[in-house]
C-alpha cells in the first residue's frame, strides 16, 4: 500500500536532557541502529512523499546521520504545536495529510500507521486521528477525553487536568494524523494559554471539533508507544527489541539454547537449523547460513558464516570475515577481512587477518598472520589443502601454495611453493646425558646451600 499524499513530520527538537549525553537522544542505538532510524524505516512502508525532521539542539548530528529526509530548525522549543508549525513553511504547496511522529518513540508499527491513515479516510467527516493507548501507569501523559458518541472531544495535559480527568487511563501517545486541507488553518490558531505556557499540538482536537470535524482515536498497545528519555528507558527498549528478535529467529527455525543470553543487531540474518549456543553477540552485518552452529561466548560483526560451518566457542569474527561451507573456527580464534573456503579448519588460538585460505587447509594452533607493519596492511594467501604447523608466524605479504606444509614454529617471510615444506627455525640438536648431569650438579648445589643456612 502506498500513501502518496502523506507527509511525515518527525519531532526531534527536544533537549534530551535526561539522557545526559553528547550524542543526540534519537541517535542512541537500539539493536545497533539509531532509534530514530527504526522509526524512519517503518515509515518507508507508507511511502510518504515528504519526511521532515524538526531539529533543535545537536540537530547537526541528525543532518549528518540521516538520509532521505528534510530538516527544519525549531530555534526555541515552544511546544509540540510550535514544532509542527515550524515544519509548515517547508511543506508550502503540499496538500496531503500530515502524520506527526516523535523521534524518541521508535517502535510504532507500519500497521498502526496504516490504521491511522485508513481511519482518516474512512470515518465520516473525520479531520484528525489521534493515536492513543490504555496506560498501565498513566503518570504525566495527556488524557484523551471522549464524548458520548465515542469520538474524541479534547486532550487535556496532565498539568492542566482536573482530578476526574487524571483518573482517565486512555492516554495520548502524542502522534496524530492531520487532514491536509485543514492543517495549516488549525495549526495557525494554536495559542499558549495553558499551565506550561506552550503551544500544545493537542489543542488541535478541540479546534477540529469546533470547525465541525470529528476526531477519531486509534488505539494500540502501550509497548509500541514506548518513549525513550533516559539510559534506563533505552535499556528497556533494547530488551524489548532483543526479545522480538529472539522470537522471530526461533519462529524462522533457529535454535537458541538460552534465548535471553543471545544479542542480535537489527540486520542479523540467520538461516534454517542454525544453532546458537548461550552468550553469543551479533554486532551489525552478520549472516549465518543454514545448518551452522555458533558456539557459546562468540562475538560476530560484519561476518558471513556459510552453510554447515561451526564457529566457537569463544571465537571472534570481525568485519569481512567470510567462513566457508563446513569450515570450523575454534576457541580463541580471531578472523578479520579474510575469506576461508570450504572445510577450512582454524581450531585454536589463532589470528587470521587480510587473508584468503583455500579449501580444506588446516591452520595449526597459535598461527598468526602478521598483517601489519605499523603503517600498512598486507595480504596472506594460503592455498587449498595447505597445512600450517602450530605456532607459525606468516609475515605478510606472503603466499603458501596449494598442499604445502609449514613446519611448526616457523616465521615465514618468503613464499612457500605448492607441495613444498617451508620451515624456518634452528635445527634441533640433542646432547646425550646432559639432563642427568645437570640434575646431579644442581641438586648438589642446592643441598650445599641448605646446609649453610642451618649453621
Ligand atoms: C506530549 C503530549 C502529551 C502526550 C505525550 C506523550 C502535547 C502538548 N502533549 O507531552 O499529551 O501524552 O507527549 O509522550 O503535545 N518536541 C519538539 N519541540 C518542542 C517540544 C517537543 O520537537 O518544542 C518534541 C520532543 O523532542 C519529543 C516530542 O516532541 O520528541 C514530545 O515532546 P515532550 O516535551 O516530551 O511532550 P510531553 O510534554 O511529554
Ligand atoms: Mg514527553
Amino acid at each position: 500500500m502506498t500513501t502518496a499524499n502523506l507527509a511525515a513530520i518527525v519531532l526531534a527538537a527536544g533537549q534530551g536532557t535526561r539522557m545526559k549525553s553528547d550524542l543526540h537522544k534519537v541517535l542512541h542505538p537500539i539493536g545497533g541502529k539509531p532509534m530514530v532510524q527504526h522509526l524512519l524505516d517503518s515509515l518507508t512502508h507508507l511511502s510518504p512523499s515528504r519526511t521532515v525532521v524538526v531539529i533543535g539542539a545537536k540537530g547537526e548530528q541528525l543532518e549528518q546521520s540521516l538520509q532521505g529526509v528534510e530538516f527544519v530548525k525549531q530555534g526555541e522549543q515552544l511546544g509540540t504545536g510550535h514544532a509542527v508549525q515550524c515544519a509548515l513553511p517547508s511543506l508550502e504547496g503540499f496538500e496531503g495529510d500530515l502524520l506527526v511522529l516523535y523521534g524518541d518513540v521508535p517502535f510504532i508499527s507500519e500497521q498502526t500507521m496504516h490504521r491511522m491513515v485508513s481511519t482518516l479516510a474512512e470515518e465520516d467527516d473525520c479531520g484528525l486521528v489521534v493515536l492513543g493507548f490504555e496506560a498501565s501507569d498513566p503518570a504525566a501523559y495527556g488524557r484523551l477525553i471522549k464524548g458520548a458518541d465515542g469520538s474524541l472531544e479534547r486532550i487535556v495535559e496532565f498539568k492542566d487536568a482536573a482530578p476526574q480527568e487524571r483518573a482517565v487511563t486512555l492516554c495520548n501517545s502524542g502522534m496524530m494524523l492531520i487532514e491536509g486541507g485543514s492543517a495549516t488553518d488549525w495549526l495557525a490558531s494554536l495559542n499558549n494559554d495553558n499551565a506550561a505556557g506552550e503551544f500544545y499540538l493537542t489543542d488541535l482536537v478541540e479546534i477540529a471539533n469546533k470547525s465541525g470535524r470529528s476526531v477519531a482515536v486509534v488505539e494500540t498497545d502501550e509497548a509500541e508507544l514506548m518513549g525513550i528519555n533516559s539510559r534506563s528507558e533505552l535499556a528497556a527498549a533494547e530488551a524489548i527489541f532483543q526479545s522480538k528478535m529472539r522470537d522471530a529467529a526461533m519462529a524462522d527455525g533457529v535454535s537458541l539454547v538460552a534465548p535471553e543470553t543471545v544479542f542480535f543487531s537489527f540486520d542479523t540474518k540467520l538461516g534454517r537449523d542454525v544453532v546458537i549456543e548461550p552468550n553469543v553477540v551479533f554486532a551489525p552485518g552478520v549472516t549465518v547460513e543454514d545448518g551452522s552452529t555458533i558456539k557459546a561466548f562468540s562475538h560476530l560483526e560484519g561476518a558471513t558464516v556459510r552453510t554447515g560451518a561451526s564457529v566457537g566457542p569463544y571465537a571472534r569474527l570481525r568485519p569481512a570475515a567470510d567462513i566457508g561451507p563446513g569450515a570450523k573456527i575454534g576457541n580463541f580464534v580471531e578472523i578479520k577481512k579474510a575469506t576461508l573456503a570450504e572445510g577450512v579448519k582454524v581450531s585454536h588460538l589463532t589470528y587470521i587477518g587480510d587473508a584468503t585460505i583455500g579449501a580444506h587447509a588446516n591452520i595449526g594452533a597459535g598461527t598468526i598472520t602478521c598483517n601489519y607493519d605499523g603503517f600498512l596492511k598486507y595480504q596472506t594467501t594460503i592455498g587449498a589443502g595447505a597445512f600450517i604447523g602450530s605456532n607459525s608466524a606468516l609475515v605478510a605479504p606472503v603466499t603458501i601454495g596449494d598442499n604445502a606444509n609449514v613446519g611448526a614454529g616457523s616465521v615465514v617471510t618468503k613464499d612457500v611453493e605448492g607441495d613444498a615444506l617451508g620451515v624456518s627455525r634452528a635445527r634441533q640438536r640433542n646432547i646425550e646425558g646432559y639432563a642427568a648431569k645437570f640434575r646431579k650438579e644442581k641438586s648438589a648445589e642446592k643441598a650445599a646451600r641448605n646446609a649453610k643456612k642451618k649453621d
